[in-house]
């Protein structure tokens, strides 16, 4: 089991075609099908959308223009108006979806719920009335903190239901990487619960909080609301802090959905990139809710009497899109889960899909290959008949794990959609469509109808079937981040300006290097800058090595990625000290917490070098195409000569 490497998705011919009873009931029936959309997308974008919008969405009021392109800004459906919470909720309470599961949710410790739409909606409208009543007011920025429990997705369709943008930090994220993004959001209230559960473990969210807000550090934060789900013992804060169902309770349910504007701010994301602090992906209305609509339409390829499960926490994008706004607006059955598998429960997932009876599931390479590791009499204990058709996300996945997926938890019958995205596009951008579409293992396929995806080089040139280059988008789409929260200089820098325009057009460079096989599909092999992704979870290493020299014994850090069998990329951190510290595995152990502590469980180093010295070019710059080689194991090759100190390299080689 490995990453796709060059040679192993070279040599990859298989080809499997969708089962022809799929394709039958399929939303997109063909490849012909699929391929008249997709030029008549590009024919006129424009048109192509509008359509879907009127036809797909409800609208307050229509909208004048439907796109205003001014590089790198967009706007799209200019001067419509909409709610995406009404999208998702209230347009289906006329029809028959009015008592359907619109959301069931399993605890780790084996409680659940089902609320239907009707109950959904209720809840929804009774904690927008809340969050009014404790002065949020459209435009205003909500922190939401929180274990995977419906509360979450309530949190979410209320702060859309009366225009205030939410900002979701992981549960995993550490005091300091709250704060951080609460402060740069100017976040007004904070929602978090007294502890989640992880891995049977309670993680003390509440604490967290407290943490962050200590010091009067998070000065715009005025309350905190707290759902109770472990029973832990938390701290409240007289005037600041106050319980859920205390104020849920007695709310009002009548809570019409406020009409926003199209390009009206729906939420923040902060996400990784390579330089500075994690940034603050902006995402608006009208264009996200279209696009987040069609892209689970067509690729889950939902049916009415479908569960749907999708298996990323609302902590991250994919949460966001395709357990939340997604599925609630097609009137789907979304399912949420609250555990992971975990050592006293490894087949946790077979036992939701069989007790459930899910017939799409969704989840990361990450996980598949993990379940190959743990066995498969796990899934061959259960009955997984209900599945039709299979997912992943985020990050490469091998044609190993792709073909145990496909055999093990598809029993070769489902179709599996390998999707190509980021937190920036908003939803898919690259996928089979899985009734339409064959699917090469390792290769996510074709572009999305609407999407002009190319691979290019550094000038914007295109290359040649086969070769390696850059994968950029060469015309706006509905779903595309429009700033970075507070700085569109960095907008435009990160994503406009590796690439110059070519005829004139802005080219998006999405960060990650790809190929297009000579049948035109892509085959993504991982990010080309500064970030790292490690077990499908994005990390800037500028960020890790930030943490690492905050801690007093350190003086330099350089952070780099290295292949892993199971994560995908580890984090190796090659460290210099400070001269009155020495080397010692309890100091290496240390900084690991230490990282865990500033960042999350997440970004934890899998090693640390020590190093009397890191490779640097004569003027300053630490060389890290090195360190990647040393951290693999493999021979440093190509040039050399811009080092500074030869004998660091020999030093690090033996070391
Ligand atoms: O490198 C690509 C990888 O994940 C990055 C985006 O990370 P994030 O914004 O956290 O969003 C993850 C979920 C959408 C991309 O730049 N990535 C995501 N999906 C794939 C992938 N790499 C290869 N194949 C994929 N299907």
């Amino acid at each position: 089991m490995s990453q796709p490497t060059i040679e192993s998705i070279l040599h990859e011919e298989r080809l499997f075609h969708p089962p022809a009873e799929f394709s039958q009931q399929a939303q997109i029936k063909s490849l012909e099908e699929y391929q008249q959309l997709y030029d008549k997308a590009k024919a006129d974008p424009q048109a192509f959308w509008a359509e879907l919008a009127e036809q797909e969405l409800h609208w307050f009021q229509k909208w004048d223009r439907v796109m205003d392109w001014q590089p790198p800004f967009v706007k799209w459906f200019v001067n419509g108006k909409i709610n995406i919470s009404y999208n998702c909720l209230d347009r289906h309470l006329t029809t028959w979806r009015r008592n359907k599961a619109a959301l069931i949710w399993e605890g780790e410790p084996g409680d659940s719920r089902t609320l239907t739409y009707a109950q959904l909606h209720r809840e929804v409208c009774q904690f927008a009335n809340v969050l009014k009543q404790l002065g949020v007011k459209k435009g205003d920025r909500v922190g939401i903190y929180m274990p995977m429990i419906p509360e979450a997705a309530i949190a979410m369709l209320a702060c859309a239901r009366i225009g205030a943008p939410h900002s979701v930090v992981f549960g995993g994220f550490s005091a300091e990487a709250l704060r951080d993004r609460l402060v740069d959001a100017e976040a007004k209230l904070v929602i978090t619960a007294d502890g989640g559960w992880r891995k049977d473990a309670i993680v003390p969210l509440k604490d967290q909080v407290d943490k962050a807000l200590a010091n009067n550090s998070a000065p715009s934060v005025k309350n905190v609301l707290v759902v109770q789900r472990t029973k832990q013992t938390v701290q409240m804060e007289p005037g600041r802090d106050h319980w859920w169902h205390d104020l849920q309770q007695g709310a009002s349910a009548d809570c019409p959905a406020e009409p926003m504007d199209s390009e009206d701010m729906l939420f923040i994301l902060y996400t990784s990139g390579s330089t500075g602090k994690p940034k603050g992906v902006v995402h608006t209305t009208g264009g996200y809710n279209l696009y987040t609509h069609m892209t689970t339409k067509w690729i889950f390829d939902l049916r009415d009497t479908d569960v749907y499960w999708c298996t990323a926490d609302v902590g991250w994008i994919t949460g966001h899109s395709y357990i939340v706004y997604g599925p609630l607006s097609n009137g789907a059955t979304t399912l949420m889960y609250e555990g992971a598998p975990r050592a006293s429960n490894p087949g946790c997932f077979w036992d939701v899909i069989e007790k459930y009876g899910v017939n799409v599931f969704y989840t990361a390479p990450t996980a598949i290959r993990a379940f190959i590791k743990m066995g498969e009499h796990l899934p061959k204990a259960r009955n997984l008949s209900s599945l039709r058709l299979l997912g992943t996300v985020g990050e490469p996945i091998n044609p190993e794990a792709w073909m145990w997926y496909y055999r093990i938890i598809g029993n070769k019958r489902c179709p599996i959609v390998d999707t190509w995205w980021q937190t920036e596009t908003g939803g898919i951008m690259i996928t089979a469509l899985p009734g339409a579409i064959p699917t090469k293992p390792g290769s996510a396929t074709l572009p999305f109808p609407g999407i002009l995806a190319e691979i290019v080089d550094l000038d914007g040139n295109p290359v040649n079937a086969n070769d390696g280059g850059y994968l950029a988008i060469t015309h706006p789409w509905p779903g595309m981040m429009r700033t970075v929260y507070g700085d569109p200089d960095r907008f435009r820098r990160t994503y406009w300006e590796h690439i110059p325009p070519r005829n004139g057009q802005s080219l998006y460079f999405a960060g990650d290097g790809a190929r297009q096989d000579e049948d035109g599909y892509f085959w993504v092999m991982g990010r080309v800058d500064d970030v790292i992704n490690v077990a499908g979870h994005r990390l800037g290493t500028m960020e890790i090595e930030s943490a690492l020299v905050s801690h007093p014994a350190v003086a330099e850090a350089a952070v780099v990625g290295k292949p892993d069998e199971l994560k995908g990329q580890d984090i190796v951190a090659f460290v210099t000290l400070e001269g009155n510290a020495s080397a010692s595995d309890e100091l290496k152990n240390e900084l690991k917490k230490h990282v865990a502590n500033e960042i999350g469980a997440i970004a934890r180093p899998g090693e640390i070098r020590f190093a009397d010295a890191l490779p640097k070019t004569r003027s300053g710059k630490i060389m890290r195409r090195l360190l990647r080689s040393l951290a693999s194991g493999e021979e440093v090759s190509g040039d050399t000569s811009t080092l500074e100190d030869r004998s660091v390299l020999e030093k690090l080689r033996e070391g």
